[in-house]
């Protein structure tokens, strides 16, 4: 035993990995390895809460797989694995979509964006979603969970079904979770539109940068991203009700491992154009090579799998014991 916390957090295999989720979670994961035990899941279950092409969903856990350890997952230390290979998050899902109420799900905003206008045709899944997640960091007693800032209201509502599970059982056997949200960016905006999320599952490719794009495509896509008419200010207060101003300098804050104030000290009373030459030019250094490193993982997919199988037995051995007890709490007969 460590009295190291566990860190838990997961990724859906719906797209490809996007900047956003480099910067929101990724990056932290990887530093996160310095220092704590971590499980880190590519969550299957939860992609198929929307329609995924089956060929298209093996192909992108692959591919997933294969980024995360490009981008510095190390499995030889820590845990990677996918969901669907532990039944124990399935099996504690459904326990909690008996303690979670409607209530709680009703205020979930995620639902409702996903969900959009057409409620009635969305998946029950999509609308249980948040107790699948809560299912996965508790099925490892883990503590400490790395996420974007999107993801905080689903972490409030695991915090919410772990204390009235206690409490109904009365007894004290979830801990508490804490949400990390400490990425440099904890939301990164689509580049398309400064008040919406940079998302995998966008339908236009145009709205994000995917931690597989070639030199050129990246070039592309920030030389065409919104902007206003206005220069950059030359301080960060400038970039009030400035939205796609505000994220692209963010980008290039977190990117060049600096602040908004340093970016704008050199780039700030310039127009857009100098400036998302810069961005460019920064992004395609640091991105490529993780491209290059997920091509080379991917040409063995064997290794791929391999990977993913031995992270499944490790995580299986942890959460199997405290599932088993959590069915022995609700009173299940084992015979
Ligand atoms: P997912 O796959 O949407 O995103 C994975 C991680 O990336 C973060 N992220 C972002 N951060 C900043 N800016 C953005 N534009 C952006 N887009 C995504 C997300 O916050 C997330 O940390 N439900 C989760 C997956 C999940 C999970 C879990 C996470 C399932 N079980 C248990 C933590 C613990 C999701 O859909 O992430």
């Amino acid at each position: 035993m460590t009295d190291k916390q566990r860190i838990f957090s997961g990724i859906q295999p719906s797209g490809l990995a996007t900047l956003g989720n480099y910067l929101g979670a990724i990056r932290n994961w990887v530093a996160l390895q310095d220092g704590h035990d971590c499980i880190y899941c590519v969550v299957d279950l939860h992609a198929i809460t929307e329609w995924q092409d089956p060929a298209e969903l093996q192909r992108q856990t692959r591919e997933m797989t294969a980024t995360l350890l490009a981008c510095g997952i190390d499995p030889g230390k820590h845990i990677l694995f996918l969901q669907s290979s532990v039944r124990a998050h399935a099996q504690l899902a459904w326990i909690f979509n008996c303690v979670a109420r409607l209530g709680w799900l009703n205020r979930m905003t995620q639902f409702k964006d996903k969900a959009g206008k057409d409620r009635e045709g969305a998946s029950a899944g999509l609308y249980v979603y948040p107790n699948l997640m809560a299912a996965d960091i508790l099925a490892y007693h883990a503590t400490r969970v790395p996420v974007g800032e999107d993801q905080r209201q689903h972490l409030e509502l695991a915090n919410d079904i772990a204390q009235k599970f206690n409490h109904d059982y009365g007894v004290d056997f979830f801990p508490t979770i804490e949400a990390l949200i400490t990425g440099p960016v904890p939301r990164v905006m689509s580049l398309r539109d400064g008040t919406k999320k940079m998302s995998k599952s966008d339908p236009s490719d145009q709205s994000r940068i995917n931690l597989n794009d070639d030199a050129d495509t990246i070039a592309l896509k920030i030389r065409r991203a919104k902007t206003d008419p206005e220069a950059l200010p030359s301080e960060p207060m400038g970039l009030a009700n400035r939205p796609e101003a505000r994220n692209l300098v963010g980008i290039y804050a977190a990117m060049d491992a600096t602040d908004a104030a340093a970016v704008l000290r050199q780039h700030g009373g310039k127009g857009f154009g100098p400036f998302k030459e810069a961005l460019a030019a920064l992004l395609v250094a640091k991105l490529t090579p993780i491209a290059r490193e997920t091509d080379r993982l991917l040409a063995d997919p064997a290794g791929v799998d391999a990977v993913l199988r031995e992270g499944a037995e490790r995580a299986a051995a942890i959460a199997n014991p405290i599932v088993a007890e959590a069915e022995r709490l609700v009173g299940f007969l084992r015979v």
